[in-house]
């Protein structure tokens, strides 16, 4: 995928591409095979990554934009960033600190992080990790974490885990709802292939380190953590034993956002999980574009949140003109950890933040809380969304 030049050093790192060529030197094949992959063709991937040039600003002139506040309300909590980490599994495979060192960094640099049900480092240690860093900065950090939930399908082992996040201290649940299996990740099957031919026939599996509910190395998910049987009706208990906001991560379409409202979660993430679960879905973009035109009334009645492809300053601001509260970054922040450690991290945070205020600064906007559907050109790709196809349809 990486056809840049990798940087030689941090300070070269200019964008978060940089990020990525630079971890594909970095990276074993193995790592890099995890990280990169995508289903089947890639197309879910490249539409993410190509939808968001897709829409142009329409930049407001001769406004004071002197002062700029990036600040958003998520979830009830103020934060410094209308972006996030994305929830990702296995950043051992990224970098021996792992989470703990990327927690370290959202902490330091104030942003939210979405941790994995499938971490290489046990959820207390992650949390530990972030606690004693807010301690170091005198608990002045607006970061906070959420724990994403892969519903294990052992409702005593679900509601067991759940237990252990909601004591270990994390703010919200992001329960993935786009995995009733795991996607065909091709570049995976290869490398699976080649390993059992060298293995003569036998397939080798890894440990997943400290972590019960982590998938064998190489997002191969473990037996009964991925849960074809989980529907609406599970919610019900999923929220009594939780007792907090939860977000449904990884919806792609507006008539599961009408569910989602009836069934009273506090958000959704629009998301095709990073291209790598089902082939041909919808980018997160083209979602939030169905919602914005058939059910606008959703963004008064739940927090809508975006992740998939997102690579610049100026994605998050589409996102937000469309109605988004905040978005998730995922590969960047992997690829930044895998070839410069936590500083890494650091710096994928300050780019994506100062090309948010330079675009907010152009578009003529300095709150967030300025920005509106009309601030973009989405024509092209509003052209292509989907449309009922009879008038009977049930949107
Ligand atoms: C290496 C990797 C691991 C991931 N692991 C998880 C996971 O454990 N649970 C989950 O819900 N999503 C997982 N995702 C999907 C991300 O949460 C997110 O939806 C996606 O990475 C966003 O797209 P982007 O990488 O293009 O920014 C993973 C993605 C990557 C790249």
């Amino acid at each position: 995928m990486a056809t840049k030049k990798a940087p030689t050093c941090l300070d070269l790192c200019v964008t978060t591409d940089d990020f990525e060529a630079a971890a594909k030197e970095t990276l074993s094949e193995k790592s890099w095979i995890y990280a990169s992959s995508s289903a089947s063709s890639g197309l879910s991937h490249q539409s993410n990554l190509d939808d968001w040039s897709r829409i142009n600003f329409r930049p407001r002139i001769m406004r004071n934009v002197n002062s700029i506040d990036t600040s958003r309300n998520i979830l009830g909590r103020k934060s410094k960033l209308p972006f996030f980490i994305s929830a990702m599994g296995t950043l051992g495979s990224s970098h021996p600190g792992a989470e703990p060192l990327l927690v370290q960094s959202a902490t330091r640099m104030g942003v939210d992080a979405v941790i994995s049900t499938a971490t290489s480092k046990s959820l207390e240690a992650i949390m530990k990790a972030h606690q004693n860093e807010q301690e170091r900065l005198g608990n002045l950090s607006p970061s906070r974490l959420a724990f994403q939930l892969y519903v294990p399908s052992d409702r005593t082992k679900a509601r067991d885990l759940i237990q252990r996040v909601k004591a270990a201290g994390y703010q919200s649940l992001w329960i993935t709802v786009d995995s009733s299996t795991q996607g065909k990740r091709t570049a995976d099957r290869y490398l699976q292939a080649q390993e059992k031919l060298d293995q003569g026939g036998e397939v080798v599996r890894q440990a997943a380190s400290d972590n019960a509910f982590g998938p064998a190395f190489g997002g191969r998910p473990t037996a009964g953590y991925l849960h074809p049987a989980l529907n609406w009706e599970d919610l019900a208990w999923i929220s009594q034993e939780w007792d907090g906001p939860v977000v449904l991560k990884g919806v792609q379409s507006v008539e599961d956002v009408k569910l989602a409202v009836q069934y009273g979660v506090q958000g959704v993430l629009l998301s095709n999980h990073g291209g790598r679960q089902i082939h041909s879905a919808p980018s997160a973009l083209m979602t939030l574009l169905e919602i914005r035109t058939y059910y606008p009334e959703a963004f008064d009645k739940l927090e809508v949140f975006v992740d998939g492809g997102l690579r610049d300053g100026a994605d998050v601001l589409k996102a937000l003109c469309l109605g988004a509260t905040a978005v998730g970054v995922g590969r960047p922040y992997y690829y930044a950890l895998a070839a410069y450690g936590g500083e890494g991290a650091d710096k994928c945070t300050e780019i994506l933040t100062e090309e948010l205020e330079i675009c907010m600064k152009m578009l003529g906007v300095s709150t967030l809380q300025q920005l509106h559907p009309d601030m973009v050109n989405a024509t092209r790709l509003l052209s292509e969304m989907w449309r009922p196809m009879t008038v009977r349809s049930r949107l």
